[in-house]
C-alpha cells in the first residue's frame, strides 16, 4: 500500500468532484438500462469514444433490447458494427445478447462469475458493467487506469508484464470509491482519456495532481513504460474482384477466426506482390473457380493489432466454375446495391469504394468525351 486512509480518501474525493463537474456527455450515462451499459463497455474497448458515439446509437436504434439483438442475424449485427474494427466483440456481443435472452431471462447477470462466463466478458468488461450498472465494488483496469495508477505511483516498470498488472489491479480496487464505484471507474478512464493523455499530459488541470508522484518527481513523460513493442510484420495478399456480368464474387469468411462472418473478395496470402500471370491461379486456389486476369486494380493497406495487410487486387472475369473454399461458408454474385448492403472488412470496403467510384468517374469521362464531340 503507498496510501494512507486519509490520502485515499483524499484521491477519491477530488477526483470524483471533478468527474461531476467535467465529466464528458455521453449516451450511455443517460441510463441505467444494464445491456446499453454492456454495449457501450464493448464498443469502447481498444476505441475512442468519440467514435463510438454514432455507432452506439445506430446499434440501439437498431437492436433496443438484449432480445432484440439476440433474434438478429449476425450478418446485420457485423452491417452495424462495420468499420468499428474488432469484430470478434460484435460476434460475442451477439452470442452473449442469446445467452442473456435464453439462459438469463433477459437480465445482465449480477454475480460476476455468471457475467465473466459469457462470451467476450474479460476481467475489465466484467468489472466495468458490475460497478456502472449495478454498483458492484469492482474496479476496472484498462490502459486508462493503468497509465493513471502508474503516474500516481512514480512506477517506471513495465506495465505490460503480468505481474505488474496483477499489482496494478491491487492498487486499483484498493483505490476504489465504495459508493460509486461505477462513477469511480469512469472518473478514472476519463482522466485518462482527457488529462493524465499518453502524450502531451495536462497535469495543472489535474483533479489529483498533488497525489502524483511522477509529477512530483518530473517523470511523468517517461510513464507507463512498455516492453520494447516489436514491429509489425507485414503480410502479402492477392485479391480478385471477379465480375460476371454486372456482379461480384463475394465469400463471407467462417464466423471463428480473424473477420469472421465478415464479406470479402476472395484473396490468398502470397510471398511477394503477385504477377497478373499469377492472379488466376490465386482464384482457383481462393474460390474454386477458372476466371481471365484483366489489370492490377489497387494496392491498399491496413493495419491489424499483430500485422500489416498488403492487399494487391486484380480485376478479372469469371470463365467457369462453381466457387467454394475451406475459408468461406457462402458465396454470393453481389451487384453495387448488395455489396453495400454486406458487412465488410475496411479492406474491402476500401476496394468497393474505389471500384464504384472508377466505374462513375470512367462514366463521367465518357461523357465529357462525348460534350467535346458534340
Ligand atoms: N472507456 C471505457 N468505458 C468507459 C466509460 N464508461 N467512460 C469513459 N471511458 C470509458
Amino acid at each position: 500500500m503507498i496510501w494512507t486512509s486519509k490520502e485515499k480518501a483524499s484521491l477519491r474525493r477530488l477526483l470524483l468532484s471533478w468527474y461531476n463537474k467535467q465529466k464528458r456527455d455521453m449516451p450511455w450515462r443517460q441510463t441505467s438500462d444494464p445491456y446499453r451499459i454492456v454495449l457501450s463497455e464493448f464498443m469502447l474497448q481498444q476505441t475512442r469514444v468519440d467514435t463510438v458515439i454514432p455507432y452506439y446509437e445506430r446499434f440501439i436504434s437498431a437492436f433496443p433490447t438484449v432480445h432484440t439483438l439476440a433474434d438478429a442475424d449476425l450478418d446485420e449485427v457485423l452491417k452495424l458494427w462495420e468499420g468499428l474494427g474488432y469484430y470478434s466483440r460484435a460476434r460475442n456481443l451477439h452470442r452473449a445478447a442469446m445467452a442473456i435472452s435464453r439462459e438469463h431471462n433477459g437480465s445482465v447477470p449480477e454475480d460476476y462469475d455468471s457475467l465473466f462466463a459469457l462470451p467476450g466478458f474479460g476481467p475489465y468488461t466484467t468489472a466495468a458493467v458490475l460497478s456502472i450498472a449495478y454498483a458492484k465494488q469492482h474496479a476496472v483496469l484498462d490502459g486508462n487506469v493503468i497509465r493513471v495508477l502508474a503516474r500516481l505511483q512514480a512506477n517506471e516498470k513495465e506495465t505490460d508484464r503480468p505481474a505488474m498488472k496483477r499489482a496494478l489491479q491491487h492498487t486499483a480496487d484498493e483505490l476504489l470509491n465504495g459508493k460509486r464505484p461505477g462513477d469511480h471507474n469512469q472518473a478514472m478512464m476519463e482522466l485518462g482519456a482527457t488529462v493524465c493523455k499518453p502524450r502531451n499530459p495536462v497535469c495543472p488541470t489535474c483533479p489529483i495532481q498533488r497525489h502524483c508522484r511522477a509529477s512530483a518527481r518530473g517523470v511523468v513523460d517517461r510513464i507507463p513504460r512498455k516492453s520494447s513493442a516489436k514491429p509489425r510484420p507485414e503480410r502479402t495478399y492477392a485479391a480478385a474482384i471477379l465480375r460476371q456480368h454486372d456482379r461480384y464474387l463475394v465469400g463471407r469468411r467462417k464466423e471463428q477466426g480473424l473477420l469472421g462472418g465478415l464479406w470479402e473478395f476472395p484473396s490468398r496470402e502470397v510471398d511477394t506482390a503477385p504477377r497478373p500471370d499469377q492472379i488466376c491461379d490465386t482464384v482457383a486456389a481462393a474460390a474454386g473457380v477458372n476466371s481471365v486476369a484483366h489489370r492490377p486494380f489497387r494496392t491498399v493497406k491496413h493495419a491489424y493489432t499483430h500485422f500489416t495487410a498488403v492487399v494487391h487486387a486484380y480485376q478479372c472475369d469469371w470463365v467457369a466454375g462453381e466457387p467454394a473454399s475451406d475459408e468461406h461458408d457462402r458465396f454470393e454474385w453481389a451487384d453495387e446495391q448488395e455489396l453495400q448492403d454486406y458487412a465488410c472488412s475496411r479492406i474491402t470496403r476500401k476496394l468497393v469504394v474505389a471500384l464504384f467510384d472508377d466505374r462513375s468517374q470512367t462514366i463521367l469521362d465518357l461523357d465529357r468525351h462525348k460534350e467535346r464531340m458534340a
